[in-house]
């Protein structure tokens, strides 16, 4: 049994330390919005926050989710930055298939937490670990401008 944080809540799982954050999440906690894509770091698809922090849940292990403060997609919405980024993701009709964009908003949200009004190279640096093959990167990035303009 262990005890992790999620989202503001406590959970319980009968799961090996070793089994990856992401399995956790979709299949034990039932929270589907975090996407699995390459399993290997590569396409950022499940990432979600550990402390704020973006990390890719499919190659962390449950072990080093205990005691941490872990974030999804579901409740990104909550707080100030995450909800402003998804106005403007709807604003700008940021998503083609959808699939990548619970992770980018994942990445953008801890990107305007830390800088509120990042240059155009450093929205593409801190988002440079999210692949779209749907190229939605020119929409992300007016999206990630227009919620830090809302946010100024
Ligand atoms: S599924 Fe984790 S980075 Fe691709
Ligand atoms: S919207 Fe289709 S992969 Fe990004």
């Amino acid at each position: 049994m262990i005890a992790l944080s999620v989202n503001g809540k406590p959970f319980t799982v009968e799961a090996e330390g070793d089994t990856p954050l992401l399995w956790v999440l979709r299949d034990y906690l039932e929270m589907t919005g975090t996407k699995f894509g390459c399993g290997m770091a590569l396409c950022g698809a499940c990432t979600v926050h550990m402390d704020g922090k973006p990390i890719r849940s499919c190659i962390t292990p449950l072990s080093a989710a205990v005691g941490r403060r872990i974030t999804t997609i579901e409740h990104i919405g909550t707080f100030k930055v995450g909800r402003a980024l998804q106005d403007a993701w709807v604003a700008e009709s940021v998503p083609q298939c959808g699939y990548c964009q619970s992770g980018q908003l994942m990445s953008a949200t801890a990107l305007l937490s830390a800088n509120k009004n990042p240059t155009d190279a450093q929205i593409d640096a801190a988002m440079s670990g999210n692949i779209c093959r749907c190229a939605t990167y020119p929409r992300i990035r007016s999206a990630i401008k227009r919620a830090a303009k809302k946010l100024a």
